[in-house]
């Protein structure tokens, strides 16, 4: 059916409610002088309607009763900017259900029940929309899942997460600490008080499921994914990086090789003439390689309030698109696709830094040397620290490895720290295989 004006439930008006509040009410004309539909929003779901909002909306439209919007039959589409999984999950499903379009900002949630949910929609007949949860106003799901389906992709690697990789930017442009550049994140507004998902990489590993499903059609779940944050890079590891033209950043990648899948959310050497390296403080880019278009990236802001709304007003101006030309059911999305013809096989094989703690002399490379390659590991660059040092103190060691899985590599290892001259392995970080 036709109809002139959608009316909008929204859950949430917080950064990216009160955002996405803002930009329709200053670019809704635009929506409306090019379908001939007006977006309202009807009601605002809350926690506390008594709290003063640096967005000024009407009173009339909060309520802190979710059946307002749920169970409301005037509603059309719910937009759903609270976060968390739950209660977010069930009011998604409910409003599925209730047959509204929903346009969710929530990767929480879309990492773990978007094939449900994307079911569901199919099944009720109605538009779910994701774009904002990953990359921000970053228009990645829908570059890879319209104008480049048509590729078989090889490679899907993304900066895409804006709170480390600042942090990262200032640990190499402006010499400071993790702990200090933390800091400096979290009084810029970069940073949560509590940074855990972001530092240790859970947020990153919630985008990156939803780009594999949207790149490779095939599903990995969050906690499947090989996951490490950035809190043991030192100021060190950045000088070394820096000298072996590296920048260290925060990586979510997926590699098809053959029939198989490799995916991990790790700190990264990136080569200083790879565009990713040039993707600095809270910037997010995707780089996806596809067996047509060979190599594009997408680059942008990847949070906030306004370039969030970008990409929920976006999905709001195809739902009204599809009202406009009575195409709703023809926009629902198809089942995310089961690709069964690639297989999800860990985290795969990497080049590798290591820093090594050794005594200074004689004899102690060619050891270190010899049992790398008892475990089939080959020596990319070394870099020994002792010019000035007495024999007999301790130096690091700086080893670039050639392409082994960790857990080979880590055997080596443990073979390597059990003779008397080595005292310890300070860092061992990825070298991005980018190809
Ligand atoms: N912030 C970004 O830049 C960004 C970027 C991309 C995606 N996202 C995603 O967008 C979503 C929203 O993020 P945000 O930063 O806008 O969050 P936020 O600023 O914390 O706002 C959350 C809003 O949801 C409301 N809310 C939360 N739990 C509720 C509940 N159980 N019942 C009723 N209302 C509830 C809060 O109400 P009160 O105001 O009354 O507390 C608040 O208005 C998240 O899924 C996030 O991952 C955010």
């Amino acid at each position: 059916m036709n109809k002139q004006k959608i009316k909008i439930g929204m859950l949430g008006f917080g950064t990216v409610g009160g955002g996405t509040y803002r930009m329709l009410a200053s670019n809704g004309k635009i929506i409306e002088d090019s379908t001939g539909v007006e977006l309202e929003i009807s009601r605002i779901l809350v926690r506390d309607k008594s709290r003063k909002r640096d967005v000024d909306a009407p009173a009339e439209l909060f309520t802190e009763d979710p059946d307002d919007i749920l169970k409301n039959p005037d509603i059309d589409v719910v937009v759903e900017v609270m976060g968390g999984l739950q209660p977010a999950t069930d009011y998604i499903a409910e409003a599925i259900r209730s047959k509204k379009h929903v346009v969710t900002a929530n990767k929480a949630v879309i990492a773990k029940d978007g094939p449900g949910l994307t079911d569901l929609a199919v099944q009720n007949k109605v538009i779910l929309r994701y774009e904002a949860s990953v990359g921000g106003g970053i228009p990645i799901l829908n570059a890879l899942s319209t104008s480049l389906q048509a590729n078989e992709f090889t490679e899907v690697t993304g900066i895409v997460n804006g709170t480390t990789n600042y942090i990262l930017s200032q640990m190499t442009d402006n010499d400071m600490s993790y702990e200090d550049a933390l800091k400096d994140a979290q009084a810029r507004g970069f940073a949560e008080a509590d940074p855990t998902a972001d530092v240790e990489g859970y947020d990153a590993v919630n985008k990156l499921s939803i780009l594999i499903s949207t790149a490779f059609g095939v599903r990995v779940a969050p906690e499947d994914i090989p996951r490490e944050g950035i809190t043991n890079i030192t100021k060190e590891d950045i000088g070394f990086a820096t000298q072996f033209g590296y920048k260290i950043k925060l990586l979510a990648q997926a590699r098809r090789y053959r029939s198989t899948l490799e995916c991990h959310v790790q700190p990264a050497m990136v080569p200083m003439g790879h565009p990713l390296a040039t993707v600095n403080n809270e910037f997010n880019a995707v780089f996806a390689k596809g067996n047509a278009v060979d190599d594009v990236m997408l680059y942008g802001k990847g949070a906030g309030a306004m370039p969030t709304a970008s990409a929920v007003v976006g999905d709001l101006f195809e739902i009204a698109r599809a009202y406009a030309t009575g195409t709703t059911e023809q926009s629902i999305p198809t089942a995310v696709n089961d690709n069964t013809s690639l297989t999800f096989d860990g985290e795969g094989q990497n080049m590798y830094y290591v820093n090594l703690i050794a005594e200074d002399m004689p004899g102690v490379l060619g050891t270190i040397a010899t049992t790398f390659g008892n475990y089939g590991i080959g020596i990319d660059t070394f870099l020994q620290r002792s010019r000035g040092r007495k024999t007999g103190r301790h130096v690091p060691l700086i080893y670039i490895l050639h392409e082994v899985t960790r857990d080979r590599l880590n055997e080596a290892l443990e073979e390597i720290v059990k003779f008397t001259f080595v005292k310890e392995v300070k860092s061992i970080i990825s070298v991005a295989c980018l190809d």
